[in-house]
């Protein structure tokens, strides 16, 4: 497989700002990419180079292999951060624009959107104006536009930020299933962290136009710390089954508390069981069981010191 888009050392410079600051990444074709950063990161500029709506102050990008042009450009369907739609346009009439711009016309053109709009649950809003339309279904109408001409790489620049719950989910499974009845590459913001793990096999962080961070969303929240169990039993006497348990393999540290026992691991789960089963085999009757992992806001908190959105690092642990 080769690389969808390569980026080498991507700079943008705004007058007193600069956007992107030596921004390199490779994504291969395929790929389901997450791009996380806080705001003002530098995402929605890298998405801007790739569509060419800006052109880089200095460094190169390349889509297949190729130097980015308009030509190569046509390989990409971008749903920009702020609707592209047309409000006054029903939303066969922006469907049958957008594939337009593409050279998609006529009898085409009007499959394709039937066929679009079915997917993305928007056939009963066909002739009505986009304006009307709940935010969600503007969401789910901006990204069947950016897939009119069938790109092979898909850009969504936080698809589902403002969405409740349900939507989001459903959005969510509309991504994975273009993704793969396409095979196309797909590259994604959010500042939603259980977004990006849902949706993507690896994530990158950047942070002030810079990659800070690239990797597995398990492989970047182990850099940030253990995985814990707390363990609560009765009757809660350690002494002997302590020694037993910090011999299980891939237990770190075994630690008894006034709140119960800490087990610390790199890879907690597998090691449950055994864990019990020592702890049973002393007596101990478990009452209470929680693991906690690193969260990708820690990771980016222990790099940058920053948070990844206002609020974030308030969530609950899942
Ligand atoms: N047209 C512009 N003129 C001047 N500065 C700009 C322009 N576009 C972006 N910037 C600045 O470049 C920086 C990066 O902006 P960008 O929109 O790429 O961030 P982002 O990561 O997409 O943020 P968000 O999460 O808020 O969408 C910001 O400081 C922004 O103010
Ligand atoms: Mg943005």
């Amino acid at each position: 497989m080769g690389l969808a888009i390569q980026a080498k050392g991507l700079t943008k410079k705004y007058p007193g700002k600069t956007a992107l600051d030596g921004f390199s990444l490779e994504v291969a074709e395929g790929e389901i990419l997450g791009l996380l950063g806080p705001n003002g990161a530098g995402k929605s500029t890298f998405i801007s180079i790739i569509s060419g709506a800006e052109s880089a102050s200095s460094g190169e990008l390349f889509l297949f292999g190729e130097n980015a042009s308009n030509l190569s450009r046509k390989l990409v369907g971008v749903a920009p951060q702020d609707n592209a739609v047309y409000p006054l346009l029903t939303c066969m009439e922006n469907l049958l624009y957008f594939g337009s711009l593409y050279g998609i016309t006529g009898r085409e053109a009007r499959t394709r959107a039937e066929e679009l709009l079915q997917q993305l649950g928007l056939s009963d809003k066909k002739n009505v104006p986009a304006a009307s339309l709940s935010g969600g279904m503007r969401r789910r109408l901006n990204l069947a536009c950016a897939l009119m001409h069938r790109p092979k790489i898909i850009i969504l620049d936080e698809p589902t930020t403002g969405l409740d719950p349900a939507v989001r989910n459903s959005m969510w499974k509309t991504v994975r299933e273009v993704a793969r009845d396409t095979g196309a590459t797909v590259v994604l913001t959010t500042h939603y962290l259980e977004e990006a793990e849902a949706l993507c096999s690896r994530i990158v962080l950047m942070n002030s136009g810079k990659v800070v961070a690239d990797g597995t969303p398990s492989s970047l929240k182990r850099f940030a710390g253990r995985e814990i169990a707390k363990i609560k039993s009765i009757p809660g006497k350690y002494e002997v089954a302590i020694d037993r348990l910090r011999k299980v393999k891939g237990v770190d540290a075994a630690i008894p508390t006034e709140h119960g026992l800490v087990v610390e691991s790199d890879n907690i789960s597998p090691l449950i069981q055994e864990i019990t089963r020592v702890l049973e085999k002393h007596g101990e009757k478990i009452v209470e069981l929680s693991i906690s992992r690193p969260s990708l806001e820690d990771v980016f908190l222990k790099l940058t010191g920053a948070k990844l959105r206002e609020g974030a690092a308030d969530e609950p642990a899942k």
